[in-house]
């Protein structure tokens, strides 16, 4: 008997692939440029299971069109923004993420940004790299100490949680604000008023999923709010900040620093980052260790082996 054929979008870690290839004829992802429309239902003809990431865009006009073998789209992400859920219910396809298993690996990268933006660590950089360094001198490229700040987490999931940790260890006092207090706060003080949480961020990070509510949430009145010089981190969803008002308030220095590795219509970015020397920008690194990508990709084929079985998958969100 033929097995079930799994389309994947793009390459996976090499222990996903194996494993892939041993149970299912695997049709293999590419990573050069992007899938348009045609090129994706293409990529998926006659296959039972669609494996994606976020750089694909699956839309209510795709997900129509896809071939009626296609029993569920499987996200390698825990956000699936990217994913219209209404339309692939009404299609009756499955859709499944990969939340958990980056909680660490995303944290860890909030926190070097953090540390990147407050310590000015690509200035230096790059004052190195041009031969530009004049030698220890006490007034040299004075960044921020985080030691006894106060940081404001915009989200507090999983990954804030996490990032609350670390932040705490590096002694900085957390707040937070959800729409209600978090199950797991990390003994960070709820804020139920946003602008309050505004007003107290020395360190303002994003933590929150990309939905019509928060698109653009971190705009120019918001950002107003935050003390004079705060520091901005953002490894969510580009989409959440108004990338103009951000880029606005890093000119004028209402916002110090910004640390970022998400951007509004990756894999472009606005052009006005690139020549700010306050800000440090990462490609979507979040998740990006083997160890972190292998279990995502291990994650996303266990969503495919329950559905492909007739089971209920373990990370389900349509
Ligand atoms: C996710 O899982 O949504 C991340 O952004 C991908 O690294």
């Amino acid at each position: 008997m033929s097995k079930p054929l799994i389309a994947v979008t793009r390459r996976l870690p090499p222990a996903c692939e194996q494993r892939l290839a041993n149970h299912y004829e695997a049709r293999p992802g590419r990573d050069e440029g992007s899938f348009s429309r045609e090129q994706l239902l293409a990529h998926g003809a006659g296959a039972d299971g669609l494996i994606v990431t976020p750089a694909e865009v699956c839309d209510a006009g795709l997900i129509n069109a896809l071939p009626r073998s296609i029993k569920l789209i499987s996200t390698v992400s825990v956000g699936y923004e990217h994913i219209d859920l209404d339309a692939a219910r009404q299609r009756g396809l499955r859709v499944t993420n990969t939340p958990d298993v980056l909680t660490d690996a995303t944290a860890d990268i909030a926190l070097l940004l953090l540390l990147g933006a407050s310590r000015r660590a690509t200035e230096g950089d790059r004052i190195l790299r041009e031969g530009r360094w004049p030698g220890l001198r006490p007034t040299f490229l004075l960044g921020n100490q985080i030691t006894g700040k106060r940081l404001g987490i915009l989200g507090m999931g999983r990954i804030g949680a996490a990032f609350a940790r670390r932040a705490q260890a590096c002694g900085m006092q957390v707040l937070y604000h959800n729409r209600k207090p978090a199950a797991d706060s990390a003994g960070a003080t709820y804020c139920g008023s946003l602008e309050y949480l505004l007003a107290q961020s020395d360190v303002l990070s994003l933590h929150a999923p990309l939905t019509p509510e928060t698109k653009n949430i971190l705009n120019a009145a918001r950002l107003a709010l935050l003390p004079q010089g705060a520091i901005v981190i953002n490894t969510a969803r580009g989409g959440l900040v108004d990338d103009d008002a951000l880029i606005a308030a890093l000119k004028s220095g209402q916002v110090g620093s910004a640390g970022l590795d998400v951007f509004a219509g990756e894999p472009q970015l606005h052009p006005g980052y690139l020549t700010l020397p306050n800000v440090m920008l990462l490609p979507h690194l979040g998740s990006a260790t083997l160890e972190t990508r292998t279990a995502m990709g291990m994650l996303a084929i266990d969503n495919v082996d329950a559905v492909i079985g007739g089971r209920e998958p373990p990370h389900p969100v349509a």
